[in-house]
């Protein structure tokens, strides 16, 4: 119903589905989600006053259905390397019922557009009785979830129209990128230079996002192959693992074929029994320190004859030449914040393939946009 409001209010702009429209504002809903939590200015993070000290905080439980599911798991990532602070994450429907010990003084972080998914708000109710402070990363502020919380953290990412997530999922990084930064301040883990550098990064992601938006052409060689693929394998390690759940979801809910992800390192522990020139492996592999060992696991897959496609920098580009098929290059950026920009093609090559199936992208079979029943 709310969609449909907002749908009634809401143009495409001359896109032919508002998937293609939402994929063109993710530098907007970026820009506009870091312009209210940051002083550019003094490069400095810049959020509302925390309902809790961060610097004294045991654990922070973070939980989210969806898409919002795998922005957490980014969130972890960060939490964890930046601000050393001990998280625990699980999907919604789960940590409901899972009988897990809570600190006291701990916090619980919900992470929703729409801030009405019945099982994120379960969990919320269940955690806010049990004592934990609330914090939410809502793209509807005005919305259950945000009434019920203590404090919430608001993305600027507009309406999303379209039922699978697309600039949410980025405003919802930015928002964590930002908190880790704060909790990592608090807590003694970053100096002003490194949150200064860090901070300047996060700025310089709209232009970088926009420049992503330009790999279609490219996006669209892999597209021809996904879309001819039964079963697609979805690969990354570390901070990008989030990325290629993120890109195996967004496949399956659109185009409708099976996509799995997987660490890189778990490939030898079972998927790759499945390999062959019919499954597509398509990797999330930036140079940095995994690199390596990714582009390793690349090889094996392709040795069982797997067609590679890869998503990585300048640097990696070239060391993947005589492994993968065809290579979106993206731009080089800092490694803080790579899963923000590789989450940008990984949506548009779903849409890409939707488009090559014919599916109705916006509006998928059995999807809902909210999901408010459990
Ligand atoms: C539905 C949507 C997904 C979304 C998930 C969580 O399954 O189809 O795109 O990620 O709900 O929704 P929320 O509003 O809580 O982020």
């Amino acid at each position: 119903h709310n969609v449909a409001f907002m749908a009634g209010q809401v143009g495409k702009d001359g896109y032919r589905h508002y998937m293609e429209k939402e994929l063109h504002e993710h530098p907007v809903a970026i820009g506009q989600t870091l312009q209210r939590i940051t002083d550019p200015a003094a490069k400095k993070i810049a959020l509302p006053a925390l309902p809790f000290d961060a610097a004294s905080v045991p654990r922070l439980t973070i939980s989210a259905c969806g898409s919002a599911f795998y922005a957490g798991m980014v969130g972890r990532y960060w939490l964890e390397s930046l601000a050393r602070l001990p998280v625990d994450i699980d999907v919604a429907s789960e940590l409901r019922y899972r009988d897990l010990p809570l600190a006291d003084d701990g916090v619980a972080l919900f992470i929703s557009q729409s801030g009405e998914t019945a099982d994120t708000l379960g969990v919320l109710r269940r955690l806010k009785e049990a004592g934990q402070k609330i914090v939410s990363v809502l793209n509807v502020e005005h919305s259950t979830m945000g009434r019920e919380s203590d404090l919430v953290l608001g993305m600027v990412a507009g309406p999303e129209i379209s039922v699978a997530s697309t600039k949410a999922f980025t405003a919802q990084l930015s928002v964590l990128a930002a908190l880790s930064i704060e909790f990592a301040r608090s807590r003694g883990t970053i100096d002003s230079q490194r949150e200064e550098s860090l901070t300047s990064s996060l700025l310089d992601l709209p232009s970088r996002a926009a420049e992503a938006l330009t790999r279609g052409d490219a996006i669209r060689d892999l597209a021809r192959i996904v879309a001819e693929a039964r079963d697609v394998l979805y690969l990354g390690r570390g901070i990008c693992t989030p990325i290629a759940h993120e890109g195996a979801l967004k496949l399956k809910e659109i185009s409708y074929i099976h996509a799995e992800a997987y660490p890189a390192g778990e490939l030898k522990h079972g998927p790759i029994s499945l390999i062959d020139r019919t499954v597509p492996v398509v990797a999330i592999a930036p140079s940095g320190i995994l690199f390596d060992k990714t582009a390793s696991n690349l090889q094996e897959a392709k040795a069982r004859g797997a067609r590679i496609l890869a998503f990585t920098d300048s640097k990696g580009a070239k060391q993947l030449e005589g492994i993968a098929e065809h290579i979106v290059v993206m731009p080089d950026v800092d490694p803080f914040v790579i899963p923000i920009l590789y989450a940008i093609p990984v949506q548009m090559l779903a849409y890409e393939v939707a488009l090559l199936k014919g599916t109705d992208v916006d509006q998928p079979r059995n999807l809902a946009k909210s999901v408010t029943v459990e």
